[in-house]
């Protein structure tokens, strides 16, 4: 309808997507079959059926036995581009994807095929769909510190433009920001972009520790923050962009109900909010579903529209001249 178009018309950037969270349930099978791996699915429906979360940790249990269908450089490439392919047609001209190496590595897959596989269907999303792209590596804060600095180690040579950045996600309850304050002063001193997952399920106390400590350019959920007024203003006051997920925070049960998603709310407090996927092949829709799915339960107005999308083009981590040409 009229507001859909609306929606896939103005341009956007998507700043929350983890890579192996676009794995849709058909690549899954293709994939196992293309792979000889074993899955505990007969069938899509199958699949899809077992996509029934009651937190964010049954989630991540259904998403790392997912990818265990990855194993080779083309599966990599096929799923990126496949998710470069689907956001083409709605409008976003400029993404920054999340993968996780170490859901990878853990399971013998080296960095380099991961990671080659990914940056040859960026290279190709932009040259054949105009959609340009930047690559973000996450720790996955329920291994060790040491673990994360590993990785870190074992990322080095793609430091040079082609990882721009590092966050952190997997299960947050439990695994403070504080537990990456050196591998995150570590990635800073190699001049990395740095974002963290944060008050997704944890508190606001952990949205604190990841600006504090970790002192990252952008917040990734940060829901729970306006639990907190001090935080809420200073965070409104500095301007840092939070990447939202509606779908998600519905499929995780964040919220119980779309109405009570708290975007809204963050956006009355001045903060930066924008609209982003997460993992979409799991919690049903991709940019525009999240934007449409907000947009019809707290009933956004096309200008409300417009600034979550302009937030999303500022909030990137391109530079002044190319946000200006998307806006
Ligand atoms: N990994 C993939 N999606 C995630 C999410 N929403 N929160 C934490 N870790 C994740
Ligand atoms: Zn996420």
């Amino acid at each position: 309808g009229d507001l859909k178009n609306f929606i896939n018309a103005l341009p956007k950037a998507e700043l929350h997507l983890h890579l192996e969270g676009s794995l849709e349930p058909e690549m899954m099978m293709k994939l196992a079959t293309r792979n000889n791996i074993k899955l505990p699915y007969q069938s899509v429906d199958e699949i899809k059926d077992a996509y029934n979360f009651s937190n964010l940790q049954d989630f991540l249990d259904i998403y790392y036995q997912g990818m265990n269908v990855l194993q080779m450089e083309q599966d990599f490439y096929d799923l990126t581009f496949a998710y470069l392919e689907k956001i083409a047609k709605e409008g976003v001209v400029h993404v920054e994807v999340f993968y996780d190496p170490q859901g990878h590595t853990s399971r013998g897959v080296a960095f380099s095929t991961v990671t080659n596989g990914i940056l040859r269907a960026l290279d190709d999303g932009q040259e054949k769909l105009g959609v340009s792209s930047e690559l973000i590596m996450s720790f996955l804060r329920h291994l060790s510190e040491e673990e994360a600095f590993a990785t870190l180690e074992e990322a080095k040579p793609w430091f040079d433009g082609r990882i721009i950045g590092v966050g952190l996600d997997s299960s947050e309850m439990g695994h403070p920001p504080s537990k990456f304050e050196r591998v995150f002063n570590a990635a800073r001193d190699l001049d990395l972009k740095l974002v963290a997952h944060a008050g997704e399920e944890g508190p606001a106390e952990y949205v604190r520790e990841a600006i504090e400590l970790l002192m990252i350019d952008r917040l990734d959920h940060g829901n729970r923050t306006i639990e907190d007024a001090d935080l809420t203003q200073e965070l409104a006051k500095s301007g840092i962009a939070f990447t939202v997920c509606p779908l998600s925070n519905l499929k995780l049960c964040g919220v119980t109900d779309m109405k009570e998603h708290p975007l809204r709310k963050m956006m009355a407090a001045g903060l930066k909010v924008t609209v982003n996927s997460d993992d979409p092949a799991y919690f049903g829709g991709y940019m525009t579903a999240n934007f449409m799915s907000v947009t019809e339960a707290l009933e956004l107005s096309k200008d409300d529209i417009a600034v979550l999308c302009r937030n999303s083009i500022e909030g990137s981590f391109l530079t002044d001249e190319e946000k200006t040409r998307h806006l």
